[in-house]
């Protein structure tokens, strides 16, 4: 009976090592290989955009990260928010962001997409969703060699509902031109380290346990400048697949503080109900589907003489 109790016990431990042994080569993984580190010159680009920039300042220089199969997304934002726009005498000019894919077809549509409308900004990096780093760098460099002269620059994404009419009047009525960085601020935030989590962030690609202040991904706002200043310190922060954490990261090597662009929210990366009268006074809202773009966008248009009641 005992030799059976102690080959038993012999049994769990056993197993009990190697499910150990498991558990930490499965954490050591990430150390395999060499820790990525951004490089400003990687990368050719496959895709540039119709604009002189010198000779045509824009105001305002969105740029939609987007991925190959987002063709509807683009459509309706190039008749909605993306349309080109002249507001209070400010031009306004919208670019899609996209990598390289593999899929023959979608990068014969793409391309297609490109020469006829113009406003493809791409390069030759794998398009991937843990690639956004790159793909927001891209759009960076892009602003940094080819379009220094725009006074600001928003990033956001597809899934993105733009009041280009309120942010510009807010972005005049700021009246700041250098080292200027604003958005849905993020001052405290820690990595994520559950793995099950979509964005779970080992200690191994981030060791420590707050980020630099940041703005949400999903809509910030910059002066011109900053995109260079950013592109020359991006090599020298460490590399985070989390875009909108990197941008963070260079921006504290800057010594750039974020702004709020308002006493009022008027970021909403967790999404907003849509009213007329809501939408008259936010920048941007998350979680907008194509078709409810178009609504939205009508209706602000249509309403843009209008007043509403004052809460
Ligand atoms: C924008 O529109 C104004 C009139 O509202 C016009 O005077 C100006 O030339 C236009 N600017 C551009 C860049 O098209
Ligand atoms: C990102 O792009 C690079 C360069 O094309 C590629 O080697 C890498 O595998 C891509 N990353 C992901 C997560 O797909
Ligand atoms: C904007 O700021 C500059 C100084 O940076 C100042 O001279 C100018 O009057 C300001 N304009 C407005 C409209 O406040
Ligand atoms: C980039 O950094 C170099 C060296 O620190 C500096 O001389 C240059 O002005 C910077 N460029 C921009 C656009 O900030």
């Amino acid at each position: 009976m005992a030799f059976v109790k102690m080959q038993l016990m012999y049994i769990s431990l056993v197993v009990l090592g190697v499910f150990c042994l498991y558990i930490s080569m499965y954490s050591l993984t990430p150390f395999k290989g060499e820790p990525f580190v951004f490089k400003k010159e990687r990368g050719n680009f496959l895709q540039l955009p119709d604009i002189n920039c010198r000779q045509d300042p824009p105001f305002l220089v969105l740029l939609v990260t987007s991925s190959h199969e987002q063709i509807f997304a683009r459509t309706v934002i190039r008749n909605t928010w993306g349309k080109e726009q002249n507001v209070s005498g400010k031009q306004i000019k919208t670019f899609f962001l996209l990598g390289a894919t593999a899929n023959r077809d979608l990068s014969r549509l793409v391309a297609q997409e490109s020469q006829r409308h113009r406003d493809v900004i791409q390069k030759d990096f794998t398009d991937a969703y843990f690639n956004l780093t790159l793909k927001t760098m891209m759009g960076i460099e892009w602003v940094h060699r080819f379009c220094p002269q725009a006074a600001f620059v928003m990033k956001t994404d597809s899934d993105m509902f733009v009041n280009i009419f309120y942010l510009t009047e807010l972005l005049l009525k700021k009246n700041r031109t250098t080292r200027f960085f604003t958005g849905f601020l993020k001052l405290n935030d820690s990595p994520i380290r559950d793995r099950h989590n979509k964005w779970f962030v080992s200690k191994s690609e981030y060791p420590w346990d707050k980020y630099p202040p940041f703005c949400s991904g999903t809509g910030y706002v910059f002066s011109g400048d900053v995109a260079g200043q950013v592109y020359n310190v991006s090599e020298s922060v460490p590399f985070i697949k989390l875009e909108d954490v990197f941008v963070g990261l260079c921006l504290a090597k800057l010594q750039i503080r974020l702004e709020e662009l308002h006493s009022e929210q008027t970021f909403f990366p967790n999404g907003l109900r849509f009213s007329t009268c809501r939408f008259k006074k936010i920048v941007a809202c998350h979680f907008v589907k194509p078709h409810n773009m178009l609504n939205y966008w009508q209706a602000l248009e249509n309403s843009l003489g209008e007043e509403c009641p004052a809460e």
